[in-house]
């Protein structure tokens, strides 16, 4: 039986093997929604980037640069981490560089020892637990957090995968027991109830308030983000 856990936080992966595993990195809020919404919207491909210099540097080879820091965008960079820049196919074709508070950083953390890095977002929920179950290898979900502390709306969304992998997963991990739990009493008013998340607030504070509703969208794309390489690109569904 396949078998999947949870991590809370990139501060606690250090307590798990990710060596084989399909390890699945989420940040609702917004680096995995915006990479998933990009990709949606013909984006050749996405390299991630930890540092904030280093993601500059990509402009001069070519690359758009998208950076975000605290929920805003980082100074001198074309895009910030807004999922709607990318609609309506506006950076269709292009390759982008990216870097984020966390998202990047817990991409960062488990790329070199993983199966696959898949990226996680309500957006595509059920495309990411067909592709995972189509591939019955050994997952785990990565939640980036909050500058290491755990965040309500990357744990909830890990419950809501274990819970779309139940029964073709088995599990020992009280974390995605807990989280399935969570997510299962929760999910009839996703909005309601991660509206009180703080970084919804956070981003409320800055007036973005549309990147929240979309990244709460269930759904919306048939499509899977993974790394190949250095970069995240995607394909439907239907070719997996
Ligand atoms: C992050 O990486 O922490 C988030 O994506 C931050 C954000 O986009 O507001």
């Amino acid at each position: 039986m396949i078998n999947i856990e949870v991590c809370v936080s990139p501060e606690l992966i250090h307590l798990y093997d990710t060596k084989g595993k399909n390890v699945v990195i989420v940040d609702i809020f917004r680096a995995t929604s915006t990479m998933m919404a990009a990709l949606a919207n013909g984006v050749k491909s996405i390299t991630p980037i930890m540092d904030l210099e280093a993601c500059r540097d990509f402009a001069s080879k070519g690359y758009t640069i998208a950076g975000e820091r605290n929920g805003l965008t980082a100074e001198g960079f074309e895009l910030g981490n807004s999922p709607l820049a990318y609609f309506n196919h506006a950076y269709a074709g292009k390759k982008i560089a990216m870097t984020t508070t966390n998202g990047t950083l817990a991409i960062e953390k488990t790329k070199d020892e993983a199966n696959q890095v898949v990226l996680g977002a309500f957006v595509n929920l059920k495309a990411t637990a067909q592709y995972l179950i189509n591939q019955s290898q050994d997952v785990l979900i990565l939640c980036a957090g909050w500058k290491g502390k755990f965040n309500l709306e990357d744990s909830l969304y890990a419950g809501a995968l274990v819970s779309s992998l139940h029964p073709h997963f088995q599990t020992d991990c009280d974390t995605a027991i807990a989280l399935k739990s969570l997510y299962e009493s929760n999910s009839h008013r996703l909005q309601i109830f991660l509206g009180q998340a703080s970084h919804a607030k956070r981003l409320q504070n800055h007036n973005i308030e549309a990147d929240i509703d979309f990244c709460l969208s269930v759904d919306l794309y048939d499509i899977i983000g993974f790394l190949e390489g250095d970069e995240l690109v995607g394909i439907p569904s239907k070719d997996n």
